[in-house]
């Protein structure tokens, strides 16, 4: 293939073009959702009938009237300049002798409507269909109908859709029966053969699609001005912060228009608090057919919120909305549950921010102009994620899409896909902890699932992310050194000890050798893995220098990390770069600085994760359990006191002092803080794996109670079968644990410290046994 031209189109979708409407819209003005068809005749009877569908922008398919596939976002997000993913039915049962209709309609989506806070349009002016369906008959005769200029196409009732926007929906322009056979589409246009400026492969799906979940009843419902139905606002309180629209029902006059407005929190007065929505408008317009019940559920957009308001008519003849839970179709597989409540509403808060915010790609938050693929949250959390939903194919292809954005010489950036979304230094260099995503992902997922082919497929990105690392950010082996990098990344993103600096107080300097040390003893050991010897030799030698050069830096000879900050220790610590000497005197540190901060944590989205680690590992699991069970500000439960159904962005999104934070960076979803969710799985209720037998093939129990716990449980679904645990308080000094291993798996013991178990190795199967606490 020259460079030029365009990649050949897969054997499914053989011969198809690219068509589009006649009408786009403009940088921020949107054109009616456009819809296809395409009918033709079948004569014979059918033996298999195999529909190959895509679209840049979001497409769903129907069929003689019927609706093909489940599949919301369709084809979901991908860097659409190179690759967009295809999706295969069989819609052999769809088929019918004689006339037949296959048809489409195609949304905004990623491709052309609002993406961050920039303008419309990022990869293209309009959607555009490409599909082809195959049909086999009985007699082995076959046809193909391809998408091509013979299709044709008209507006019809969706005035407007996008994902951060909203959607309008005018029901008095309803198109009827149109994709059955038999409509009349006299006054349908032709199609428009529309090759995208730059065409993309064209791959199939390789991580379930974005489904409706579940629904959600309102909890409660609140009238505003309610003495004048005309400027009546009818607020509904899901219960529940989530990313999904809602399904209304109203029996009103044609014409009435009913707005439908989402927010995360509300006004002390009841009204909403949509500030933090920033650009998005985040609102849904349904204008009324009039003469009955109507039902409606916009197709191309979502909102992140609990509170819904409804406007515009009369309640007597509306039925409550009907929340609509949408995300990637993970499978859940974990489980955790222990004696205190606040803490199980913290793992249920959790859950939701992953739920939310795994919605194509692992995005920041789900309901601002941003939802935008950070590689540094999806590195913070992914250890959390993979206990509670499988994600392994979801990150398979977040790993591809970063593969896509990596630049010619090995950055990558902070966002993924990438589109030059920031305007700024990290759409090359997302920064530590950030761009450390491409070394972290693939590793966590490899551990988690046993998952080799995640290493092989991301090596050479890995390798050469490390090779732009040396070439372009370091000095000295010190990376982000201010000589050779002035940005050095968003710091210790969020932190309470910079002020009201975003980033912290923690050195970015320090940051960035603390994970470059990090991923050179990861890339040793994937390296190694993978039988490259020599290479993981040199990996672990240079994880070596680059430990002496952090010491010489931020280490004081008596084992202080400079600057003092709960995050310098914690990564200092959590990344073994202290001499085994100091490590004590580290430890001590680091607790003397909570201590002093009223057994408050003072860390950012960086330091966090691994801060109950550290203050366990090092001997301090009174000082962990106390920060975990915190219940004032800044804390994980704080929020919880406060009615978070979600992970709040900032500790202090909301107070009842300052009240809501600085509306430009406050959502109230956001999953980075909820990365401490793998320290509730591992450490409270003691289900960990080990990594040198990944997978949970060898499993290690080691609970580690503390704190107000009479109990703690969890449970994993691991590649192997079910892994269980929990153990209860039996008195003060005696622990009952509970025990289940899958087949072909064999667990460890390892108890706690001062605890005593008889037999420490056990198989498959279930097991009672009692630990003791020696006296
Ligand atoms: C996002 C993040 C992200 C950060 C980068 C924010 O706007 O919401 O979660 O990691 O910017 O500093």
């Amino acid at each position: 293939m020259s460079p030029s031209s365009p990649p050949c189109l897969p054997g499914s979708l053989r011969n198809a073009e690219w068509i589009a409407s006649p009408c786009a819209g403009g940088p921020r003005t949107s054109a009616p959702a456009a819809y296809f068809r395409k009918a033709f005749q079948i004569d014979r009877p059918v033996k298999s009938a195999v529909l190959t569908a895509t679209a840049l922008g979001l497409y769903e398919c129907e069929f003689n009237g019927q609706r093909v596939g489940d599949e919301v976002f369709a084809p979901g997000w991908t860097d659409y300049r190179r690759r967009v993913q295809s999706d295969t039915y069989d819609v052999s049962a769809l088929l019918r002798r004689g006339e037949n209709v296959l048809g489409a309609i195609l949304g905004d989506g990623w491709y052309c409507g609002f993406v961050g806070w920039g303008n419309r349009q990022v990869y293209g002016d309009r959607p555009r269909l490409l599909a082809r369906l195959h049909v086999v008959f009985e007699d082995d005769a076959s046809v193909v109908v391809v998408t091509d200029g013979s299709w044709k196409t008209s507006p019809g009732p969706i005035l407007e859709n996008d994902l951060l926007m909203g959607e309008t929906y005018d029901a008095r322009l309803e198109l009827g029966k149109w994709s059955e056979p038999g409509y009349d589409d006299s006054f349908w246009i032709a199609a428009r053969r529309s090759d995208p400026d730059s065409v993309p492969e064209i791959h199939p799906r390789i991580s379930p699609p974005v489904r409706r979940i579940g629904e959600i009843t309102p909890v409660s419902r609140n009238d505003i001005d309610s003495s004048n139905s005309a400027t009546c606002r009818h607020v509904y309180d899901m219960g529940q912060n989530f990313a999904g629209r809602v399904r209304i029902k109203a029996r009103a006059a044609a014409g009435t228009m009913i707005r439908i407005v989402f927010a995360e929190m509300l006004n002390p007065d009841g009204t909403f608090y949509t500030e933090n929505l920033r650009g998005a408008r985040a609102t849904d317009f349904y204008i009324c057919r009039g003469g009955g019940d109507e039902t409606w559920e916009p197709r191309f957009t979502f909102h992140g919120f609990r509170y819904v308001e409804l406007s515009g008519f009369g309640l007597e003849d509306a039925a409550e909305p009907t929340g609509i839970v949408l995300h990637s179709d993970l499978r859940p597989i974990g489980t955790f549950r222990c004696s205190n409540p606040l803490l199980n509403q913290l793992q249920h808060n959790i859950e939701w921010g992953q739920k939310s915010n795994f919605l194509e790609v692992p995005t920041d938050c789900p309901q601002r102009d941003e939802r935008l693929g950070w590689t540094g949250d999806a590195q913070v959390f992914i250890r959390t994620a993979c206990f509670n939903m499988d994600v392994r194919d979801f990150f398979h292809k977040w790993m591809r899409d970063i593969r896509d954005a990596q630049t010619s010489d090995g950055g990558i950036p902070a966002v993924i896909p990438n589109h030059h979304f920031l305007n700024g230094p990290a759409d090359e260099d997302g920064g530590p902890a950030w761009s450390d995503a491409v070394i972290i992902c693939p590793w966590t997922i490899y551990l988690c699932y046993a998952d080799r082919q995640i290493l092989e497929e991301n090596y050479e990105a890995m390798r050469r992310f490390m090779e732009f690392i040396a070439t372009h950010r370091c000095l000295r082996k010190i990376r982000s050194h201010p000589r050779v990098d002035p940005w050095g990344g968003f710091g210790d993103w969020l932190a309470l000890d910079g002020g009201a600096a975003l980033e912290g107080l923690t050195t970015r300097d320090l940051i960035g050798t603390a994970f470059y040390a990090y991923d050179a003893g990861i890339m040793a050991r994937v390296a190694a893995i993978l039988g490259r010897q020599a290479e993981a030799e040199q990996y672990a030698g240079l994880a070596e220098e680059i430990r002496q050069a952090f010491q010489r830096r931020f280490i004081t000879p008596e084992g202080l990390v400079m600057p003092g900050t709960q995050t310098a220790y914690v990564l200092a610590l959590h990344f073994d770069l202290l001499p085994k000497s100091q490590r004590e005197t580290a430890a001590s540190e680091l607790v003397r600085l909570i201590e002093k901060n009223h057994w408050h944590l003072a860390t950012g989205f960086v330091g966090t994760p691994y801060l109950l680690d550290v203050l366990e590992a090092s001997g301090h699991l009174d000082a962990a359990y106390k920060l975990l069970e915190q219940e004032s500000y800044p804390s994980w439960l704080f929020p919880i006191k406060n009615g978070a159904t979600t992970i709040w962005e900032r500790w202090d999104g909301w107070t009842p002092e300052k009240g809501f934070q600085n509306k430009m960076m406050n959502s109230f979803n956001h999953y980075a803080y909820g990365a401490v969710g793998a320290w509730m799985y591992r450490s409270v209720a003691g289900l960990d794996l080990d990594p040198d037998e990944p997978g949970y093939r060898h499993i290690i129990f080691r609970p580690r109670p503390g704190g107000s716990l009479t109990w703690a449980e969890a449970a994993l679904e691991t590649p192997y079968g079910c892994a269980r645990i929990r153990w209860d308080r039996d008195g003060i000094n005696r622990l009952n644990l509970a025990l289940e291993i899958p087949e072909t798996c064999r667990c460890t013991v390892k108890p706690p410290p001062n605890y005593r178990v008889e037999r420490t190795a056990y198989g498959p199967g279930t097991h009672c046994i009692q630990l003791s606490r020696e006296l």
